[in-house]
């Protein structure tokens, strides 16, 4: 499991998938929204929401189209519902942020950190190691990873951490 600290949630070892990329998406995913934390006035507040949300929205979108195609190459036979998981999910937050109230405040962002961190820790520990299995041992799964789009480069202090 990943471990709560002061800034947010942390990636651990424990959430790996089994491929670097879809790794990294994860990494990623989870610094986008942990930008939700660390927020303490109402000014920063719906800017905070707005740019976690619209961004979760596209980065999102390549995480799940890389997924999907690893998914339909493993013969995974989870995909239709894996796959229905990752549409609600989209789905979910356009209409969230349709509907975000206005002005924002840190309590809210709070709130939505929690959701969100919620709904993508226990989508990685559940539905996606569902696949590992079928994917960890796939030849050319990082290759057909990197050919859906380029991940997110790591900071320096995640690779410092990952080689250790
Ligand atoms: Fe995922
Ligand atoms: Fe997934």
């Amino acid at each position: 499991l990943g471990t709560r600290k002061e800034a947010g949630l942390a990636w651990s070892a424990a959430m790996s998938v089994g491929v670097s990329a879809l790794d990294t998406d994860h990494k990623c995913l989870i610094r986008i929204i942990n930008l939700l934390g660390n927020v303490v006035s109402d000014e920063d507040a719906e800017q905070a929401m707005e740019m976690v949300v619209d961004t979760l929205i596209v980065y999102g979108r390549f995480h799940f189209a890389r997924e999907e195609r690893l998914m339909a190459a493993a013969g995974f036979p989870g995909a239709p519902f894996h796959c229905a998981e990752h549409h609600g999910f989209v789905h979910h937050i356009r209409r969230l942020r349709d509907s975000c109230a206005k002005p924002a405040t840190p309590k809210m962002c709070q709130e939505l950190w929690e959701y969100l961190i919620d709904w993508l820790c226990h989508h990685i520990l559940i539905q996606d190691m569902a696949y590992k299995p079928y994917m960890i041992n796939m030849a050319g799964a990082e290759q057909m990873a990197q050919a859906v789009a380029p991940p997110l480069p790591m900071t320096d202090r995640e690779r410092i951490l990952s080689e250790v």
